[in-house]
Parts: structure tokens; C-alpha cells; sequence
């Protein structure tokens, strides 16, 4: 079988790394792909926008099966362009990644099918807005309704950073039309944990959790992130009741939901949940894999991914048995000096051989690049995931630090405390 990977991401490397395991892949292509994805795969230099040039590409190279990455690519509806040329791909079609790619439209699904989630309100005017932030309780959530590479929601502790925040989005349209709309919603207290399930319509497959880092100082201090780091199994905070919970209260009604609603979901539904002191609510739902956590969910994963990926399209995920490795996983992110913010590129990245030598450990590249010189180099603001397995959380946390000590690039930033909160 021949693959087709969309993205350029630690999240893709990963996905092509776990896919070019299984004995079904013969040969498996990358767009646009990075360095370390190269070592593993063909990179096709097509951007990910250009659906028609990846439909054009994957019918003359024969490509059996495409799977996506990004966000965008899904709400954009790469699936459905797929799908009209008669080619298969993994993932939902552009109305169910709604879920995605607009919060009213996933806070009125959750409204609708009974799933815990925070209480909100949902504007399409401004004057609404401002008037609902003055009478509300403090502190609030305000989100912009679309894709806002992960800026779109700012927590705000008075109504006079609400009402900065409902301006920025609505007024100012920071984020363009992804603030037509807000949802303002109730802060929720917790911790966080990232829920990844397979989902082929009638049946789903619970990942274990994992538990990201957003920000990017140590003790989860400065601004939000893509993802620091992650780990896997959170197995303090995710213990098995809230599993059960999980399962009963989240997963069952969204399964119950698709069907009632008429949403063909086919493709992995990753649930961005806080646990409360009341249990889980969802966050956001995500429609793809997320990136870091399918650094430190691949590698656990016994399965072969095609074979899952295959039987989620076909709508035979009862048909396979998931095995999990129980080892923990760390994955520690190394970023360029500066990100979040500006930060520069083409330092150039050595170790890796060396950090790859050790017992259980992966260096998937996100932003990286060869230059004319065949020299590796940094070509974005993640450039590496750093991943190692280890007994438990702490041998794979003491690991997966080893490793980072052995890689160097210039400006090297990443946090020292990825699965501290899980020890
Ligand atoms: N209701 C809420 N209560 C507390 N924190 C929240 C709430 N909603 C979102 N957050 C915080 O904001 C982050 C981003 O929100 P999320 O809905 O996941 O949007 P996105 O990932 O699209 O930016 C969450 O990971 C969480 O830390
Ligand atoms: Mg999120």
C-alpha cells in the first residue's frame, strides 16, 4: 500500500515513523514534509492548501491511502476533494470537522447530546457581547469561533479585559473572519488532559490520555504554546473511574450525536477536556491528531497504525483488538530562542545520532531543513520532539532529558519539567 502524509510536523513524522512499521506500507510520500521525514519518506513539495495539486499527485503516483494532519487542511475540506476523486483518505469531511473549525457550532453539539461542557453564550454581535461580559462572573472564557492558530481564546480576570478581548476579536478582527462570532463561557478549574479516540461512525477506539504543556516557561507560566511537551499515561490525574467516565459521558453521547444529527465522522476525534472537581467537561474537540501528543501516543501503540487507520474508514473498528505498550512516554519539544515569538532560523542542529544511541528514544523533527551544505538546520519555531519510553513516567521523563542534553542548536528553549505534574 502507498501512503500519503499531509503535514510538516512532529505530529507527521510521527504518524510516517509508526507507519513505515507496518509490513501492509510499501512506500510512503510526505507533503510538504520536513528533514527528519525525508530520512523516512519521500517529500512532496506541495503545500498543503493546494488540494487540487495533492489529488493531481496522488492519482499519478497511485496512492492507496492519504492521512492528514492540520486543522486547516480538514476545515478546508480536503477530505470531501478526496473523496469526489475517488480516492481514499483518513479523516472527517469538511461539515463534521466543523467540530473543529467552529466552537459555536461544537458548544451546540455538546448542548444539544447532553455532553458536559462549560456554560456559555454564543454572539454574533459585539454590543451583545460586551453587554453579556458585564453581568457575568469572573474569570471568563472568550473564544473566537474559528481557527485561530490557537490565539483565539483569551481568559480574562475583569470585565475590562473582557470587553479588550470581545474588541480585539469582533471589532479589530484579529483573527479575520474566524471572529464573526465569539462563544463567552464560564472559566472552568482543573487539569487539563488530551483524549485521542479513532472514530469510524458506528464504533470508536479510546487512545490512553495523554497531558500536554502549553505555555512555555516551566511551572505552566508565560504565554500559550503549539505544545511544549507531553506525556503518557497521565495515569494520576486520568485514573480509570474518569476512563469509565470518559466513555459513558463524553464518547457515548458523541457517538449518539453523529447519528442523530446526520455527521459522517470518520477519522480521529481528539477531546480537549478539563477534569473538574465535578469530572470531565470538554474544552474544544479537535478532529485530528494532536501534535505533541501523538509523539508519546505512537510509540505506545502496538497495533499496526495502517491497519487502524484502514479499518476506521471502513467502519470495522470492532474488528481489531487495541494493545497498548505500557511503558510511559515523555516527549520534550526544543524550540528556537524566542518562540512563541519572533525567533530566527538556520542554526544549525547536531546530536541527534547521539540522543537516538539511547534505550527508547525518538527525535521526531517538526521545524527543521537541510541547507545547501547537507547540514541540518532549524527552519521553524518547534523544531524537535525528543521522546523516550522508559518504565514508568519517571525513567521515560530522566530518559527523555538525557537525550535533549545531547542535542545542540543555537538558542535551544525547551521546559525542564515535562511530566513533573504526572509524578
Ligand atoms: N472554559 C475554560 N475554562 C478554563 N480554561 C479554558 C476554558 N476554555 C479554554 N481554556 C484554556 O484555553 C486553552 C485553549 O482553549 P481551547 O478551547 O482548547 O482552544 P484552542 O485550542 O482552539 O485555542 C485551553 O487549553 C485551556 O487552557
Ligand atoms: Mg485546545
Amino acid at each position: 500500500m502507498k501512503i500519503l502524509v499531509i503535514g510538516s510536523g512532529g505530529r507527521e513524522h510521527a504518524l510516517v515513523w509508526k507507519l513505515k512499521q507496518s509490513p501492509r506500507v510499501s512506500e510512503i510520500f510526505c507533503a510538504p514534509g520536513n528533514a527528519g521525514i525525508g530520512m523516512l519518506a519521500t517529500n512532496v513539495p506541495l503545500p498543503i492548501s493546494d488540494h487540487a495539486g495533492l489529488v493531481k499527485f496522488a492519482r499519478a503516483e497511485g496512492i492507496d491511502l492519504t492521512v492528514v494532519g492540520p486543522d486547516d487542511a480538514l476545515a478546508a475540506g480536503i477530505v470531501d476533494h478526496f473523496e469526489h476523486a475517488g480516492l481514499r483518505i483518513f479523516g472527517p469531511a469538511q461539515a463534521a470537522a466543523r467540530l473543529e473549525s467552529s466552537k459555536v457550532f461544537a458548544k451546540e453539539f455538546m448542548q444539544r447530546h447532553g455532553i458536559p461542557t462549560a456554560a456559555s453564550g454564543h454572539f454574533t454581535d459585539s454590543t451583545a457581547a460586551h453587554r453579556f461580559c458585564q453581568t457575568s462572573r469572573y474569570p471568563l472564557v472568550i473564544k473566537a469561533d474559528g481557527l485561530a492558530l490557537g490565539k483565539g481564546v483569551i481568559i480574562a480576570q475583569t470585565p475590562w479585559e473582557a470587553a479588550q478581548a470581545v474588541h480585539t476579536i469582533m471589532e479589530e478582527r484579529r483573527f479575520g473572519a474566524a471572529g464573526d462570532r465569539v462563544v463567552i463561557e464560564e472559566f472552568l478549574t482543573g487539569q487539563e488532559c488530551s483524549v485521542h479516540a479513532l472514530v469510524d461512525g458506528e464504533h470508536y477506539m479510546l487512545f490512553p490520555a495523554a497531558q500536554d504543556h502549553k505555555q512555555i516557561f516551566d511551572g505552566d507560566q508565560g504565554p500559550n504554546t503549539g505544545g511544549m511537551g507531553t506525556f503518557s499515561p497521565p495515569d494520576k490525574l486520568v485514573t480509570p473511574e474518569i476512563v469509565e467516565r470518559i466513555h459513558r459521558e463524553v464518547m457515548e453521547p458523541f457517538m449518539a450525536g453523529l447519528k442523530k444529527d446526520g455527521l459522517r465522522f470518520r477519522g480521529l476525534l481528539f477531546p480537549g477536556l478539563m477534569i473538574t472537581a465535578e469530572g470531565p467537561k470538554v474544552l474544544e474537540f479537535n478532529c485530528r491528531f494532536g501534535d505533541p501528543e501523538t509523539q508519546v501516543l505512537l510509540p505506545r501503540l502496538r497495533n499496526d497504525l495502517a491497519e487502524l487507520l484502514e479499518a476506521t474508514i471502513d467502519g470495522k473498528l470492532d474488528t481489531i483488538q487495541p494493545a497498548w505498550d505500557p511503558r510511559a512516554a515523555v516527549c520534550v519539544v526544543m524550540a528556537s530562542g524566542g518562540y512563541p515569538g519572533s525567533y530566527s532560523k538556520g542554526k544549525k542542529i547536531t546530536g541527534i545520532e547521539d540522543a537516538e544511541a539511547l534505550e527508547g528514544v525518538t527525535v521526531f523533527h517538526a521545524g527543521t531543513q537541510w541547507d545547501d551544505e547537507k547540514n541540518l538546520i532549524t527552519a521553524g519555531g518547534r523544531v524537535l520532539g525528543v521522546t523516550a519510553l522508559g518504565a514508568g513516567l519517571g525513567a521515560a521523563q530522566a530518559r527523555a532529558y538525557e537525550a535533549v542534553e545531547r542535542i545542540h542548536f543555537e538558542g535551544a528553549t525547551f521546559r525542564r519539567d515535562i511530566g513533573a505534574k504526572g509524578l
